[in-house]
């Protein structure tokens, strides 16, 4: 383990072990998907497997791209009979290639969602459809509200650019969409309070996973002091009876390729 630094962010053994929710929460998004025997699919963003999997359950053939190599790994030695490749959803291949593309908890890590809703409808066969779930407008309001706090009462300055995430509204989202040709016929974006796993620490290792771009410069001594104070901050608002929970705001969405 590096001594001055966070773990990395895309430890695939640790979103395995201590983020199960995250697969765990969507198991509707796969029944809103509705895969079927015959059809093909695209699992953008697929981390360790586990949607992929639950997609081929349903009879569909199914592909799983995601851009960590190693989270790919993982995949592949979860699901050895499964196709797993490692992809950039910036720059997706694929051409009509596919009758559905499904996404989970991914999109919102890209910023240049246009590029990959661009990359979407071309991989789509005319009429194909996209599911996804991703963090929209407001999503861990309170958890970015706490962190800039502390990282500003440490001496640093608020740095935008250190945001990784994208979490746009429906308006914003739909509109993007359709002026790529796919064409929306769900929207919604809802509260999803989410218990973190690990009790007491759920809130930090949620933290050291995700949000690791806010601290990983500075000094481990720094960045434990800001951790303590984040936890101090949302305590109040986020911790109950001996758990975590993060304030997720969802969007999800189907649009028709048309
Ligand atoms: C989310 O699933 O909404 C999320 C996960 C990690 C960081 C930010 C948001």
């Amino acid at each position: 383990m590096n001594s001055t630094k966070f773990e990395n962010q895309w430890n695939a053994e640790l979103y395995d072990s201590k983020h199960s929710y995250i697969s765990e929460l969507a198991t509707d998004l796969v029944e809103l998907l509705s895969p079927k025997p015959g059809e093909y699919i695209l699992d953008l963003g697929c981390g360790t497997g586990h949607l992929t999997h639950k997609i081929a359950s349903k009879g569909a053939a199914v592909i799983g791209i995601d851009s960590a190599p190693t989270m790919i790994e993982q995949a592949c030695q979860n699901y050895r009979q499964l196709d797993f490749t490692v992809v950039d959803a910036r720059n997706l291949p694929f051409t009509e290639k596919f009758d559905a593309v499904f996404s989970n908890a991914v999109l919102h890590w890209i910023q240049e969602a246009e590029e990959v809703v661009v990359g979407i409808n071309r991989a789509l066969k005319p009429g194909g459809r996209f599911v996804a779930e991703f963090g929209g407008k407001g999503n861990v309001k309170a958890i970015v509200s706490a962190i800039y706090n502390a990282v500003q009462t440490a001496g640093y300055p608020a740095d935008a650019a250190l945001n990784p995430w994208y979490f746009p509204s429906i308006a914003e989202y739909g509109s993007l969409l359709e002026k790529h040709g796919l064409q929306l016929t769900f929207a919604t974006l809802f509260e999803r309070p989410t218990l973190l796993e690990d009790g007491e620490q759920g809130m930090q290792n949620w933290l050291k996973m995700f949000a690791n771009s806010f601290f990983s410069e500075l000094s481990l001594e720094n960045q434990m002091s800001i951790l303590a104070d984040i936890e101090n901050q949302l305590r109040p608002a986020l911790y109950k009876d001996g758990n975590w929970f993060a304030d997720y705001r969802r969007i999800r969405v189907i649009a028709m390729k048309v």
